[in-house]
């Protein structure tokens, strides 16, 4: 007889304005750097996870298709860390859904592994407050730490595993603040370079990591006093730096990983043409060809227009999103 037991649970992207680049621990997920992101409110994945205490390979399927693989591995190796410190054994059904393409630097693995942690540890009975699941999300993927929480968040780097994880980050709370990323899908393939591999190459060959990392305090100091004003063009001067900064550090890389295509770049010339013109726009862009700008909610027509003209690519506009939930619990 197979006593099933399961939960289902939903996590927001999010984005990082200040970026995590950079393991120091790869084992631990510890980051080099603490980084400070917005979660989302239009795209999360809800993963449903179903223990049975049969034996056997877990089974993973994300968008109603099996995954196989590495991928396959990296869920079952989490699931064995929840599986031995809750003390359950058998195998697991996993069963995730994404509103973002994957693998295409939309950050999906935060809000995947966010998902995962919760409704994992939510099935095998051990119930965590949100420091220890921003904990247990991190060893899935660094940033998932920062999607159990809703709005900003700031994971600090920590210098353990005890000392690692995420935390909200109090917003200016005025109806003029209201800060929108516009999402330029410039291309939505599957990246070549994944960003594990992209960071652990510029860690260890790029002469302009550590510099980088070195800047990232200031960076992150200056972010939180700005997100604590509401000051929408601190926020995005400040995250327009890091980010281009991050891509230094690859840019530099042996071999260089390069992610922005002309596509990519047309659409930060259209971001720069825009601030001429007055209107606060700044962008961001992570381990893939797309741009997220972020701009006054009242302004996102105008900045997916400029889009439009620029590359004629698809956009999606998002504000800030809730915290991890569970949906069915066990
Ligand atoms: C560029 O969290 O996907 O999006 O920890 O290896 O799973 P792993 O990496 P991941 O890296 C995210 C990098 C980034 C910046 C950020 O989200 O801070």
């Amino acid at each position: 007889m197979s006593a099933e037991v399961q939960a289902t649970a939903i996590a927001h992207v999010n984005m990082a304005l200040v970026k995590y680049w950079g393991k120091r621990d790869p084992e631990l997920f510890l980051p080099w750097t603490s980084s400070l992101s917005m979660t989302l409110d239009a795209f999360w994945t809800t993963t449903t996870v179903r223990f049975s205490t049969e034996a056997g390979e877990d089974q993973v399927k994300l968008d109603g298709a099996p995954v196989a693989g590495e991928q396959q591995r990296r869920v079952s190796r989490f699931l064995d860390l929840v599986r031995s410190r809750a003390g359950r054994t058998g195998r697991a059904v996993v069963d995730s859904t994404n509103t973002v393409p994957t693998g295409a630097g939309l950050a999906s693995s935060s809000s995947a592994f966010a998902a995962l942690a919760l409704a994992t540890s939510s099935a095998c009975g051990l119930s965590l407050d949100p420091a220890a699941l921003s904990r247990l999300a991190r060893r899935g993927s660094g940033s998932a730490s920062r999607s159990i929480f809703g709005g900003f968040a700031l994971w600090r780097a920590g210098h353990d595993d005890e000392s690692s994880y995420a935390e909200p980050v109090p917003a200016k709370e005025d109806p003029q603040f209201d800060p929108v990323m516009v999402v330029a899908l410039v291309d939505t393939g599957h990246k070549t370079v994944t960003s594990r591999d992209a960071m652990r190459r510029t860690v260890e060959t790029s002469p302009l990591f550590r510099p980088w990392a070195d800047s990232a305090a200031a960076d992150l100091k200056e972010m939180q006093d700005a997100v604590a004003r509401g000051d929408l063009d601190t926020i995005g001067e400040v995250a327009e730096r890091n980010a281009l900064g991050m891509h230094a550090t690859m840019l530099a890389a042996r071999p260089a990983v390069r992610y922005f295509t002309p596509n990519t770049v047309a659409v930060l010339d259209a971001v720069l043409e825009l601030r001429r013109a007055g209107v606060s726009a700044y962008y961001t862009m992570d381990a893939g060809p797309n741009v997220k700008i972020l701009c006054h909610r009242a302004n996102a027509d105008v900045v997916a227009a400029a889009v439009d003209a620029a590359v004629g690519c698809p956009t999606a506009v998002a504000g800030a999103g809730p915290a991890a939930r569970l949906v069915v619990r066990p």
